[in-house]
């Protein structure tokens, strides 16, 4: 066992502030942690949870989340001596603490005697006490109650030495983003009022000439209750903007107080960038923050690493590339899934080690200790119920070593790659909203589709919120961009004209900002950019497909299609619809762009997609549109598509991750590097000279050869860091 190094990286501001500025960031090491929730448990119990948290390598625990009703067993009493032992307990053995708020689930009195903060669902009905999470965003009541603890919670701990951040809430919105309440009625009118400033303006931006909608005065306006048909498009999307930005300025409300009361300490609270979870637009919410936060969990399925590679790389895009903070995911199985799988053996590690290729310098779980009672007492946590002597509690111990050895990444930043993904979250929600032309069709579904295409083609692509700066990316990928401003259109024209090479896909370019359509021919915004003209959608009934031929291979379109006219004639037909209704017509075109002559001449593109081909269908298009932008695999042949390759750097030298992917052992040659994790075989590619972590495997692993991935493993080979090409 070795002790385990404190966690001391986080002063404010934190991660997001360039190096050798004041308060930068400057790590110690990974971090390794959990949530912990001592109060479930006996006072003994504590003392063997830092015994086996110090034996795990532990250094940092998120505590009382959930404590609220302990800390604050009545309106006028308070009980800080338990949180008191608790906090000293773990400094005492070197364990820091991300310590919370508490403010995420109310306490029964609270609720019991302002039932008026209880949120309200579209139907009017209550969401009662008895699970989590039952308070309204925009409710004054409750954020009078939960601020003055969270000043309380401040004025005490704010100079424990154990303390290293705030933990806001917990997983606001998880539960709660959208209440139609009264609280929130009122608030949205606020809200609406901010944005628009007049009633004209509003009833403009909404359409409202359309059904006898137009609003006289601000008190008509409402959330989008249940009604008789489909509500007003614009209202819907706008309360979703509303929604996220409600919780936004909650979460701004406990970070000013925190803030003021600890000004040296650094806020976090934790996303949810996984899965369905879209409600929270965290591209707009990073800024509010000292360092981004992550919970995922995966989501058991054919895509299942592919989204948990995606969810975490776009965590790094929305912290824009710094390091952050994996706050939770599971050691093994959850409890809310229809069916709770078990982690396979060596998935524990693969799965944590996938976030930190991607910009994790916090490996956390849900939870320290496995509950014995309570709704999450089938969720496996870093101690089951099996004890310490378990299996998963010895991948526990073994990872923790893994993370020490990993310790010179902490810091590196994720090193860009010459694609990205652009994700939008107007996009998402305006494209998914009731009375379009199909409702089969899925925003995120439909990206992680393209990024699995990436995977197969062993190509590395960033994934980043639309507001990002393309203009280091070669290629950029828009799928589904259905929401486009002007702004947005001219940023994407000016990325072309610089040499850029942008695809987007079906849906894309249709609406501006309000949803209005943008009118003359689809793709709207991006018609003139994309040199093709659409008159009408003709998407598919379920069971229906039509077939395209695309560089000698016959693809499956399903969901949708389109009649493309091409306009431009620098657009050239990469794909044929052969069958169906479009069947003789472009399927797949790009335009070329040309600007500039002579030395300052460019040559960007526009690609477009004009059907769903999923993420085997993807495959041979964007190898096609890479190749034609010049953008190749890092990885040996061999390998692409069983391993996964990610990189992260700090100027000096490059880390580069490489996840198997598979079942089996895998075989990565010629990988030139200091191995920090994984193993090197000799040149022959028989004898094992290293392992993990041992200093004979440090120095002997500087050669170059191949390199043995266990099945679900993972390397981390440290190079010296090759630059990033400017375009
Ligand atoms: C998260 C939550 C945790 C725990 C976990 C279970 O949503 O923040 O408290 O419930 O899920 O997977």
């Amino acid at each position: 066992m070795s002790s385990p190094t404190p966690f001391r990286w986080l002063r404010r501001p934190g991660p997001h502030t360039p190096p050798g500025e004041p308060g930068a960031y400057t790590p110690s090491g990974l971090s390794y942690g959990a949530d912990y929730n001592p109060d479930q448990w006996p006072r003994e119990v504590w003392d063997e949870d830092v015994r086996l948290m110090r034996e795990a390598g532990v250094t940092v625990v998120s505590l009382a989340i959930f404590s609220w009703a302990r800390i604050q067993p009545t309106e006028d009493t308070w009980d800080f001596a338990w949180l008191d032992d608790a906090m000293d307990l773990l400094h005492a053995h070197g364990i820091t603490v991300d310590l919370a708020t508490a403010t995420a689930s109310p306490p029964p009195w609270l609720t019991t005697k302002h039932p008026e903060v209880l949120p309200q669902t579209r139907t009017g009905e209550t969401l009662w006490p008895g699970a989590r999470q039952q308070w309204r965003p925009t409710s004054p009541v409750f954020r009078e109650h939960a601020l003055r603890l969270v000043e309380r919670m401040a004025e005490r701990y704010g100079d424990h030495p154990a303390l290293v951040a705030w933990h806001v809430s917990n997983e606001l919105g998880c539960h709660n983003v959208y209440d139609f309440s009264d609280d929130a009625a009122a608030a949205f009118r606020a809200w609406l009022r901010d944005r628009y400033t007049t009633l004209d303006a509003l009833n403009a931006a909404w359409g409202t000439a359309f059904w006898s909608q137009r609003y006289s005065a601000w008190e008509q306006v409402l959330p989008p209750r249940l009604a008789a048909s489909h509500p007003n498009p614009t209202q819907q999307l706008d309360f979703k903007r509303f929604s996220s930005d409600a919780l936004r300025q909650y979460l701004r409300a406990e970070a000013e107080i925190l803030r003021r009361v600890t000004p040296d300490v650094p806020v976090t609270t934790n996303f949810m960038v996984m899965g369905e979870t879209k409600g929270m637009d965290y591209a707009a919410w990073a800024d509010e923050l000292d360092f981004v936060s992550n919970d995922h969990y995966v989501l058991p399925g054919p895509q299942a690493l592919d989204e948990l590679s995606f969810s975490a790389n776009l965590t790094g895009g929305i912290a824009r590339h710094r390091p952050w903070f994996l706050m939770e995911h599971s050691t093994s199985a959850v409890n809310w899934q229809p069916v709770n799988v078990a982690k396979k053996p060596g998935e524990l590690a693969r799965d944590s080690l996938t976030h930190v290729a991607h910009g994790a310098d916090a490996v956390c779980y849900f939870q320290w200790r496995q509950s014995a009672a309570g709704a999450e007492k089938y969720h496996s946590g870093m101690v089951p119920h099996a004890g310490e002597r378990s299996r998963l509690f010895r991948d526990v111990v073994a990872l923790g070593a893994t993370l020490r050895d990993l310790a010179p990444v902490a810091g590196s930043t994720q090193k860009p790659a010459r694609a990205a993904i652009v994700f939008d979250w107007d996009s998402w929600w305006t494209s998914e909203l009731d009375s379009h032309p199909t409702d089969r069709l899925r925003y995120r579904q439909e990206a992680l589709d393209w990024y699995s295409a990436f995977l197969a083609l062993g190509v590395r692509a960033d994934v980043v919120p639309s507001a990002t700066d393309l203009a280091t990316y070669d290629v950029v990928v828009a799928p589904v961009l259905h929401v486009v401003p002007a702004g947005l259109r001219d940023r994407l024209t000016a990325f072309v004209e610089a040499g850029g090479h942008l695809v987007t896909t079906y849906f894309s370019g249709v609406v501006d900002q309000d949803d209005h359509a943008w009118l003359g021919g689809y793709p709207g915004a991006l018609r003139d950019l994309l040199g093709i003209r659409v008159e009408e959608f003709a998407p598919l009934l379920d069971g229906e497909s039509a077939t395209v031929e695309l560089a000698g291979e016959q693809l499956e379109g399903t969901v949708w299609t389109e009649p493309v006219d091409v306009v431009d004639p620098d657009v050239e037909v990469l794909g044929w619809y052969k069958t169906g209704e479009q069947a003789g017509r472009a399927a797949v075109t790009r335009r070329t762009v040309r600007t500039g002559d002579g030395a300052g001449s460019r040559e960007g593109s526009a690609a477009y997609v004009s059907t769903r081909f999923g993420r085997q269908g993807l495959v041979p298009v964007l190898a096609r549109l890479l190749d034609d932008a010049g953008v190749r695999s890092e990885l040996p042949a061999a390998v692409r598509g069983d391993v996964e390759l990610a990189v992260r750097t700090d100027g000096t030298d490059d880390f580069w991750f490489l996840v198997n992917r598979t079942a089996r052992p895998v075989e990565v040659p010629d990988v030139a590097g200091d191995v920090l994790a994984g193993r090197r075989l000799t040149a022959s590619g028989t004898r094992a000279v290293t392992t993990d972590g041992t200093a004979e495997g440090t120095a002997e692993g500087t050669a170059g050869g191949a390199l043995l991935l266990e099945p679900r493993g993972v390397a981390v080979v440290r190079r010296p860091a090759e630059p990033t090409p400017p375009r």
